[in-house]
């Protein structure tokens, strides 16, 4: 009975709907049935020339990326795994804020169209009830390209997520788990995030949910620090206890007051 739970509960995307209202936005979306990552495919379009705007959403990922050389796993249909090609016009110094504004424009769009409460966790986590709803994994393939890869659990049951740090928008009671209103919600935010991205600064800091509390940032070299989330800087960096650190994993630590 589970496989027809499944089945009904995890429509597919409607391609030709979904391209036809986001292409006033400058959006091309395209719908895969199945690929090892969005990221690879959409990197491998921007070498090939491809211009701003391609979005590309797999139904089913085999080999899908994540942060820190993690992977990222997500049954069929039961989220949203997409990748998104910009070539901003942005100064050099804005370019490491894309990770944060991507995280930043999911967060905006569950807020306002889902009916939850997201916030960020430094860089790009977004978290709903304190656990991780959507990772985002940002690369450079070419000089001025930027692929902005989204992970976001929809309805993803407790036994199919990869820790207990992790939810979806069904365990969290959202008002909507349809994943082209999502999509859509998702691509419109990020529009706006890209219009602006000085005030995109300010509202990162404001639902940053990392700056003034306890952290442990673990580093890629296996070290960690503790101390306290000071501000996330003007290159987007977590300033620890007056330390900016540019890569690592927060862990957001419980003080005697929680
Ligand atoms: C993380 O939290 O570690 C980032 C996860 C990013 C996952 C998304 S799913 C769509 C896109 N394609 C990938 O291979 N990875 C990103």
């Amino acid at each position: 009975m589970r496989g027809m739970y499944d089945d009904l509960d995890r429509a597919p995307l409607r391609p030709d709907a979904l391209a036809r209202a986001l292409e006033p936005d400058g959006w091309r979306v395209e719908v895969l049935a199945e690929t090892g990552s969005t990221n690879a495919v959409v990197a491998e379009r921007a070498s090939a020339g491809e211009g701003h705007g391609l979005v590309v959403v797999a139904e089913s990922q085999t080999a899908g990326r994540g942060r820190l050389d993690r992977t990222w796993v997500s049954p069929p249909r039961a989220g949203l795994t997409m990748s998104v090609l910009v070539r901003p016009d942005l100064p050099a110094d804005r370019w490491s804020w894309l990770p944060l504004l991507t995280g930043l424009a999911v967060a905006n769009a569950l807020s306002e169209h889902a009916g939850v409460e997201a916030v960020l966790k430094w860089p790009n986590d977004v978290l709903v009830d304190g656990k991780k709803v959507c990772g985002v994994l940002v690369e450079v393939p070419e000089a001025g390209a930027a692929v902005l890869g989204i992970g976001l659990n929809v309805t993803t049951r407790a036994d199919e997520l990869p820790h207990d740090g992790a939810t979806s928008l069904a365990l969290a009671g959202a008002s909507t788990t349809d994943r082209g209103t999502l999509l859509r919600a998702v691509l419109r935010a990020l529009t706006v995030v890209l219009a602006d991205v000085d005030a995109a600064r300010t509202a990162y800091r404001e639902r940053c949910s990392s700056i003034g509390s306890r952290v442990r940032v673990e580093l890629p070299t296996g070290d960690a620090v503790e101390g306290t989330a000071d501000a996330v800087d003007d290159s987007g960096r977590l300033v620890v206890d007056g330390t900016p650190y540019s890569v690592g994993d927060v862990v957001h630590l419980r003080t005697v007051s929680d």
